[in-house]
């Protein structure tokens, strides 16, 4: 937290008062600023390697993997196609698609100020969020349009039968790890956290832009999933766009890091990229393939 609180109010002195009581954390005293001159992706990437670190079960099981920027830049480019409204990201980690979204914006601004709601359970990733977000789009001065976007930053469980925060639209990468049965849901019996994300999202907002692995959405064991995306699309919806994570450097990305468990079918269906990891990896890569194929199988 001392490292967002340094970036982010060097780059906003006019707010930096502000930023540290949101983020309740000092700046490095000596100027050391680590964090400087990183994208929001790889302030991700620092994110998940120091809870990989300190925790790597509970990232594990809180699915805590970031969206890289160019795959979150192509998702929010997306946003453009919906109406006006209020986007929500029901767990924006540091704030990877929220920071893309806002920058596709006419009026980044604004949007910060006014349209924008976050939601993470993880409360240093979501107030990181805040600060890094408010001290690129907001302008010197702001205090207001900083404590607005606090304000509608909320720490709670996406998944809690608590009414969600107002909102038009969603822009979401779910968690992807096994989650507890979850009463009320249709997907409940996929005990997955990815389906029960989407299971939400297409259910409240007017419109949406998911990650969805075509891995999973194309599983047995989501065809429950299947119908209720195919329900929600037949409703009088602003937009809806899935997008597919096709892409070879994608796929290797996430499996390589562990992240995503894919079907053998479709990694070794994937051309492998230059960079391979050594044969170490790779055995203990397939090894949890088998397993998580063995998962997925219907019955
Ligand atoms: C796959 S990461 C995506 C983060 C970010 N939106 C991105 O695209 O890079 C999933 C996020 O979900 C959060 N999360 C996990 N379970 C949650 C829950 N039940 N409610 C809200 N957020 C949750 C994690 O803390 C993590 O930040």
């Amino acid at each position: 937290m001392r490292a967002v609180a340094s970036v982010t109010t060097a780059q906003r002195p006019g707010l930096a008062e502000d930023l540290v009581d949101i983020l309740e954390a000092e700046p490095f005293e000596d100027g050391h600023s680590p964090l400087a001159a990183l994208t929001i992706g790889e302030v991700g990437v620092c994110y998940e390697a120091l809870i990989a670190l300190t925790d790597s079960t509970a990232r594990k099981s809180s699915g805590q993997y970031f969206t890289p920027d160019d795959a979150a830049h192509f998702m929010a480019g997306q946003s453009r196609t919906f109406p006006d409204g209020g986007w929500m990201d029901p767990c924006c980690g540091v704030g990877n698609l929220a920071w893309h979204l806002a920058s596709v914006q006419n009026d980044p601004a604004e949007f910060v100020q006014g349209r924008l709601i976050l939601v993470d359970s993880d409360r240093a990733a979501l107030l990181s969020a805040v600060a890094l977000i408010g001290a690129d789009f907001l302008a010197q001065g702001d205090r207001e349009g900083l404590r607005a976007l606090h304000s509608r930053a909320v720490q709670r469980d996406f998944l809690s039968p608590a009414p969600l925060p107002q909102h038009d639209h969603v822009i979401v990468n779910p968690p992807y790890a096994r989650a507890p049965m979850q009463p009320g849901l249709r997907t409940r019996a996929t005990r997955e956290f990815f389906a029960f994300f989407i299971e939400r999202v297409a259910t409240s907002a007017r419109g949406f832009i998911a990650v969805t692995p075509a891995s999973y959405l194309a599983a047995p064991k989501f065809q429950i999933l299947r119908d209720v995306l195919d329900e929600a699309n037949d409703e009088d919806r602003d937009r809806a766009a899935l997008v597919l994570n096709s892409s070879i450097p994608y796929i290797w990305w996430r499996a390589l890091d562990g992240g995503v468990p894919l079907p053998k079918g479709v990694l070794f269906g994937t051309p492998i990229p230059d960079c391979a990891a050594d044969d170490a990896t790779l055995a203990a890569l397939a090894r949890e393939l088998q397993e998580t194929e063995d998962m997925a199988a219907p019955g």
